[in-house]
């Protein structure tokens, strides 16, 4: 039998060959002991044959299969499953300290399996991809599923779902016997469900037990297996959404990278892993040392209605809020009067811009904010001169149901890709734009699932001509949010929904695998529009103040006192990004369903803040202690509040020394192991703790 180990600080990876010849995993949890027998790992986990069944169990291999498997394969065709014998291939071999790359051949079928792992030490994520390859006949394939892992036997499983403007809903189920799936079936990653998921041990939960992180970085459709068979063996699988395609002689098909990261220390152990992943190996900002900038997005405050002297307005009122980013949304190119025309004719409207942009770029950039640019390449509308000219550029049939009145353009066509990467080197040559945000508003037509790669080429391409320039991920909102697309660009717009209630559990759910600083959250309007909800300046603003901030309300509705406010969260905002954008979030457990709080704590330990969202009213008059996390536990701190008075009806006996900017020291384990009591709060409103190591 031949072993395999990886480790980083706080796990181990061992892989042993099954009979059947790929290996599988048979061990994946806390860091095992340098001098381990992976062998006897591997023995100990063997499983005898019993009455009513086959002579041999077959374990989970990572691309489980083969005549002895009665699991959900991890390679099919059209019809039926691919039957093969792996042998290994020693001369495509390598394993190093950190990675290992081992090839099988199937002689009957003359398919080549090569799997991949890499353990990132430094971040505590694995990378898991595979390629098949085939030197026999062409052949269809309809479901490659990225390296299966072979999961212990954990309690819960951890998916997320949602929709327009209700994105990340999490869903915590018992794992139980037979199949849980999901699939994102709108050809992007889509708002109906991440392609990824965690496992989580008997009573894990934030702060503690045990969680199998997964999360696949695709940006197109997907499906996750998550499978107990009736020897109770159980296996995740993640791939690309089935698409029978043929897999030519002497091609390959590789799959997505899927990250997986395990943690003793409950979800936040998982998600900081990701968190830090992120940072250090995917993200590739243009300035890495510059702050994340405050945005002003002039969507939801003019739509397509664009009025040179209008937007010079928002401007100066966006400059007067210290704003450092001032984006032009939909509507400046020709003939984008509404959303049903023009998409793929990306010039200038000369109706609403006679000089070209010029007069806003000029007077943004001498205000000294940037400017950034709203596109949407990958669309044509049928009503554009683009259409007119290549009606046969577009992804499906002509007669198919529209989404937004509009086609996707297929972008594995040379011509379109050409089209398309010049439209916007164009623009970006032209004018002084160091940020788009490109957007997706509709699913791909069914069937006609296309690959993310040309995508993934196009914008880098986009990037290799304009180093300076960022771009934020947006589809409708949330629609593609994943870690492929990430490799790609620099902040998410998480979802359309402005309203501060609702992204405050949004922004929860996203955090599970994404950081704060690409988390795009802008202050809406006084009452939201997609839900006509009225929430005070001091919570829109809080709530945005917690991710990557930015403002997209009409600048003329404000009065002086909703103006104030704005303006001192934005500078708060500031002063409190460096630690929020670098530091460990961890999500707080409240016995108060009310109540929503996490912690962002500085990577040094030195100081951290806490942000606690009072989104109903309480069950309790007095709900129980906030208890606070990720702090040394002899460590002592200084902690402020903050959040304006705490109201007069809810707190008439000041008790305690935290009233708003009250402050008080205690140690790190009187914070976490019995926590604080935050005073008595209205809904819709927001604490914030601050916190000083002495
Ligand atoms: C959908 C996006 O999510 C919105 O923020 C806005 O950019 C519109 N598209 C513009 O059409």
């Amino acid at each position: 039998m031949k072993t395999w180990r990886l480790d980083t600080p706080r796990q181990t990876l061992v892989l042993a060959a099954s009979d059947e010849g790929l290996p599988a995993v048979v061990y994946w949890a806390e860091a095992l002991p340098e001098g381990e027998d992976l062998t006897a790992v591997a023995g100990v986990h063997a499983m005898n044959a019993t009455g009513g069944g086959l002579d041999w169990i077959a374990p989970i291999s990572v691309c489980p299969g083969g005549d002895a498997f009665l699991g959900h394969p991890g390679l099919s065709g059209p019809t039926d499953r691919i039957r093969w014998r792996w042998a290994p291939r020693p001369d495509w071999a390598e394993t190093r300290e950190t990675a290992i790359e081992e090839a099988f051949a199937c002689a009957e079928t003359g398919l080549s399996y090569r799997l991949k792992i890499e353990a990132d030490p430094g971040t505590e994520v694995f990378a898991f991809s595979a390629e098949l390859g085939n030197t026999g006949d062409a052949r269809p394939v309809t479901w490659l599923a990225a390296p299966v892992l072979a999961m212990p036997a954990t309690a819960d499983l951890m998916t997320f779902s949602g929709r327009w403007c209700g994105e990340f809903g999490v869903t915590r189920t018992p794992w139980r016997p037979g199949i849980l799936m999901t699939e994102g079936r709108e050809g992007r990653t889509g708002h109906s469900a991440q392609p990824g998921a965690f496992a989580l041990g008997a009573g894990a939960g934030e702060h503690a037990g045990r969680v199998w992180g997964l999360t696949l970085a695709w940006s197109g459709g997907h499906r996750m297996v998550a499978e107990e068979l009736p020897t109770g063996q159980r296996q995740i699988q993640l791939g690309e959404i089935p698409r029978t395609r043929t897999l030519e002689p002497r091609t390959i098909d590789r799959t997505p990278v899927l990250y997986g990261t395990f943690s003793d220390r409950g979800l936040n152990g998982a998600s900081q892993a990701f968190h830090t992943h992120l940072r250090r190996r995917v993200l590739r900002y243009a300035h890495p040392e510059r702050p994340r900038p405050v945005h002003y997005n002039c969507w939801e405050a003019v739509y397509f209605d664009h009025d040179v002297e209008v937007l010079r307005d928002l401007a100066d009122r966006a400059h007067d809020l210290s704003v450092e980013r001032f984006v032009l949304d939909d509507g400046w190119f020709r003939g984008r009067d509404d959303a049903t025309t023009s998409l793929g004719d990306w010039d200038v409207d000369p109706r609403k811009w006679p000089q070209g942009l010029w007069p806003l770029v000029d007077h943004v950039t001498n205000l000294g904010m940037s400017f950034g640019l709203w596109v949407e390449p990958e669309m044509v509308n049928a009503e554009s001169a683009l259409f007119r000219a290549h009606p046969d550029w577009i992804l499906g049939p002509a007669d198919q149901t529209l989404g937004r009145t509009q086609y996707v353009l297929d972008l594995s066509h040379p011509g379109v890709g050409r089209y398309v990467f010049e439209a916007l080197d164009r623009l970006l040559s032209e004018y002084p734009v160091d940020y788009l945000k490109w957007d997706h508003n509709r699913p791909l037509p069914p069937g006609t699932g296309r690959s993310s790669r040309p995508l993934y080429d196009l914008l880098d391409r986009v990037r290799t001509a304009h180093p300076g320039v960022e771009i934020e991920t947006c589809a409708s909102g949330g629609g593609r949010i994943d870690f492929g697309i990430l490799a790609h660009t620099q902040r998410m717009w998480l979802s359309d929904s402005n309203d501060a209630l609702e992204r405050a559990r949004i922004q929860r759910g996203a955090s599970y695998f994404f950081p704060p600083e690409i988390t795009g959250s802008h202050v809406g309007p006084r009452t939201c529009h997609t839900s006509g909800r009225t929430l005070s300046m001091a919570f829109r603003a809080g709530v945005a103040g917690t991710r990557a901030m930015g403002i997209e309300a009409d600048l003329r509705d404000l009065d002086r006192s909703e103006f104030d406010t704005l303006r001192a969260a934005v500078e708060r905002f500031k002063a409190r990004r460096g630690l929020l954008h670098t530091g460990r979030l961890h999500r707080l457990e409240t016995s108060d369903t009310a109540c929503l709080a996490e912690m962002h704590v500085a990577t040094d330990g030195a100081a951290f803040l806490l942000f606690a969202m009072q989104l109903t009213t309480s069950g309790a008059s007095h709900p129980a202690p906030l208890r606070l996390a990720g702090l040394g536990m002899d460590d002592m701190y200084r902690i402020t509040l903050e959040g304006g008075e705490a109201p007069q009806i809810l707190n008439r006996s000041p008790a305690g020394p935290l009233g708003a900017g009250g402050s008080v020291v205690l140690s790190g384990r009187a914070l976490t192991s019995h926590g604080i009591r935050l005073p008595n709060a209205f809904p819709e409103t927001l604490w914030t703790l601050e916190g000083v190591r002495l």
